[in-house]
């Protein structure tokens, strides 16, 4: 008999609603939030305010658009944590509620798990390759980075992470110097397309083992963009493609440096990436040129599973539910905590 799971995720500034038979895609609906553009960042109390008007309206087109009713449904997974307190309790209190109603299982699922899990949601009609354990990961997104040894679906191991910035944060913030809009990764991701990656060097903090350190490099472009803005007002203007192709570079080789080291030191060439920054080109093409210099078997997901959606919180439900990994209702989110 298939299993029929509702995913939701609510993290962050996403709301979203995906539908799953068995590790099947049937649906994967996402209302992004637009009222933090005019903040330069995500506002919480903003950010549960609206997953509160979306909730409803984004699990009802997730159950249509899948053509399932409500009462098929076997379990509901939902994200527990780490996010935004006051976003986790709109998705985690209505999971609850819904699962109550319909007198089925709860399960809970952590944020980061699933962005690495996104990897093995099929697609109807669509062949891929799914990752072999154990493989490596590398999750770069707003809030984190980290490179996990992947041995099964709820078997990782985190084996190095930032002590500062995420990767993501280090794009945002960079961007955010440079005068464009929240989140910033995409804009530098578009315009360093037309730049040279070669034209600045940034001063890189090394930290070690397989940890990652960002803030060094935002100090240094902040510095670097007060000289220069001294000197001629215009110049962030006149070179942004290079400033962006430059930043993007400086940031994929330090996580580069680091994911190379770790699958020698565990002689893991089986490699994926995933969050919201394995949507970033520079990132995408370094690990791909890594399958012809290295003999990496490489996963790069595809754009709808990079950022925060629902399908992977989903997938994620249905390998815990195998297992009859269930939360009960006394249940509660947590900000922060890892794999
Ligand atoms: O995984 P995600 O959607 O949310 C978190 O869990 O944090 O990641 C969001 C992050 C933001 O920092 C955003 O700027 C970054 O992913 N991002 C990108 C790109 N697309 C999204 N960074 C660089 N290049 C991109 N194309
Ligand atoms: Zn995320």
């Amino acid at each position: 008999m298939p299993v029929y799971i509702l995913g939701i995720e609510s993290s962050c500034d996403d709301t979203s609603a995906s539908v799953l038979r068995d590790n099947v895609l049937l649906s994967n609906i996402i209302a992004n939030q637009q009222v933090h553009k005019d903040f330069g960042g995500v506002v919480p109390e903003l950010a549960s305010r609206a997953h509160q008007q979306n909730i409803i309206p984004v699990i009802d087109k997730a159950l249509k658009s899948a053509n399932i009713s409500k009462t098929e449904l076997s379990a509901i997974a939902f994200t527990r944590g780490p996010g935004l307190l006051g976003s986790l309790l709109v998705g985690t209190s209505f999971a609850k509620s819904f699962a109550m109603g319909l007198h089925i299982p709860i399960v809970e699922v952590n944020h980061l798990k699933a962005h690495i899990l996104a990897h093995f949601v099929v697609q109807p009609g669509k062949k891929k390759k799914l990752p072999e354990f154990p493989f490596l990961c590398l999750t770069v997104s707003g809030g984190h980075t980290q490179i996990v040894v992947v041995k099964g679906f709820n078997e990782m191991q985190i084996i190095g992470q930032t002590i500062d910035d995420a990767a993501g944060e280090a794009f945002d913030k960079s961007a955010k110097m440079l005068g464009l809009e929240y989140p910033g990764g995409p804009f530098i991701d578009k315009y360093a397309k037309e730049g040279n990656p070669k034209a600045y060097t940034f001063a890189k903090t090394n930290v070690p083992d397989l940890n990652f350190s960002f803030s060094g490099l935002k100090t240094s472009i902040l510095y670097f963009l007060r000289d220069r803005l001294k000197e001629d007002s215009g110049f962030i203007q006149k070179n942004l493609p290079d400033l962006c192709a430059s930043i993007q570079s400086a940031i994929v080789n330090t996580l580069m440096v680091k994911l190379k080291m770790a699958s020698q030191q565990t002689g893991i060439n089986e490699i994926a990436i995933a969050g919201g920054v394995s949507a970033n080109s520079g990132l995408r093409q370094a690990i791909s040129d890594m399958q012809e210099a290295a003999g990496w078997k490489v996963h790069i997901p595809e754009f709808q599973f990079t950022t925060d959606n629902a399908a992977m919180i989903a997938v994620a439900g249905y390998y815990k539910f195998l297992d009859g990994d269930f939360a009960d209702q006394s249940v509660t989110p947590y900000s922060r905590g890892g794999i």
